[in-house]
């Protein structure tokens, strides 16, 4: 097996974004060469900013619906918006991205024999009916709903991943990746933490939908890179689906709470509506993750919280580029 720690050409698509840009600089730290492909949809050139004068570091502007012809030995398929907003902005786009996109980089690894990781997701088992979930179960997912652009399109990239194995010997390995949060979420995308956040050290009112009961599992980002590097790095015969993500569960209401705490905030609470397809409850299991990887998320959600509220701080700082 290749020793990771010698130099290693990577690509990482979505590697502007928010994993990505954080995986590209890890990346960077442990010495490997790297290749941030990125069409700029949801991910920002400041995201990566910091990593252009490192020699060893390459960006190109790349839509992954499209064939790339690259010689690299690792790929991390990160390409694909990931919040609600932006991925049903342009929905068959994201059915494209995630399809055509894992068609083209499976593609890309079988020429060039690269060992190749999908960032799947929780949304593979929609709004699920076994709590916590487990890899082995296959999911309730909506094919027709407003989110199933996203859920039946990771779905569709799990099966071609294991198809191209099967069928051409390509090394592959899977993350299914839970809620994640960190410096470099977008402020306008919705999702529950930076929406609150955002909205806390705004001032405005903290928007929950539904009676904010329902649960969520925050993993903080610097733990889940972790996972993914650790899980490229296993022996070729461990392919996943393995679940990444933090299982220690919160409602909605309590992690509004912390948020108004922490930022000091005199943020009033908001109700509205829940979305269509909402799941009420999500929570990983990760006995494989512990077991296969030797990995479980290390920081606390209030610290996590407190990094993250200091990068929106400074994003939201007058006469900062928000
Ligand atoms: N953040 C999470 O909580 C979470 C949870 C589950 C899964 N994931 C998965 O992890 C990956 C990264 O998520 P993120 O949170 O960093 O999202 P993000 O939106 O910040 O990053 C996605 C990146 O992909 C790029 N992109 C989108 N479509 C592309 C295309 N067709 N070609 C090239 N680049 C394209 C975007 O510009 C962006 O830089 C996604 O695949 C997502 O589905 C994330």
């Amino acid at each position: 097996m290749r020793n990771y720690n010698s130099r290693t050409r990577v690509l990482v698509t979505g590697g502007a974004g928010f994993l990505g840009s954080h995986l590209c600089e890890r990346l960077l730290d442990g010495g490997h060469y790297v290749l941030c492909v990125d069409n700029f949809f949801t991910g920002t050139k400041e995201n990566i900013a910091h990593l252009l004068p490192n020699p060893r570091f390459e960006l190109v502007r790349h839509d992954i619906t499209f064939p790339l012809y690259v010689e690299v030995d690792e790929i991390y398929n990160l390409a694909c918006p990931a919040s609600p907003i932006h991925y049903q902005y342009d929905p068959v786009q994201t059915t494209k991205t995630s399809v055509h996109g894992a068609i083209n980089m499976l593609g890309l690894a079988k020429r060039v024999k690269a060992k190749i990781l999908q960032a799947s997701t929780s949304e593979v088992y929609g709004d699920p009916k076994v709590h916590p979930q487990t890899e082995q179960y296959w999911g309730h997912v909506n094919p027709i709903g407003f989110r199933s652009c996203y859920d039946e399109g990771k779905r569709c990239a799990e099966t071609l991943f294991f198809d191209y194995r099967r069928q051409h010997n390509v090394r592959v390995k899977v993350a299914r990746i839970f809620n994640t949060y960190g410096p470099r979420m977008h402020p306008n995308d919705g999702r529950v933490v930076s929406n609150f956040i955002v909205q806390g050290l705004k001032g405005e009112p903290i928007t929950i939908y539904g009676d904010g009961n329902q649960t969520r599992s925050f993993c903080f980002v610097d733990d889940l890179i972790d996972g993914l590097m650790k899980l490229m790095q296993t022996a070729d015969d461990f392919t996943g689906p393995v679940n990444l993500g933090n299982p220690n569960e919160f409602t909605i209401r309590q992690l509004a709470d912390k948020v108004i705490e922490l930022t000091g905030s005199k943020s009033k609470l908001a109700f509205k509506p829940l979305p269509s397809d909402d799941p009420m409850q999500r929570q990983p299991d990760i006995t494989l993750a512990k077991k296969a990887l030797g990995w479980q998320p290390q920081i606390r959600l209030e610290e996590g919280i407190r990094k993250t509220i200091q990068y929106f701080q400074t994003l939201l700082a007058p006469g900062a580029a928000a």
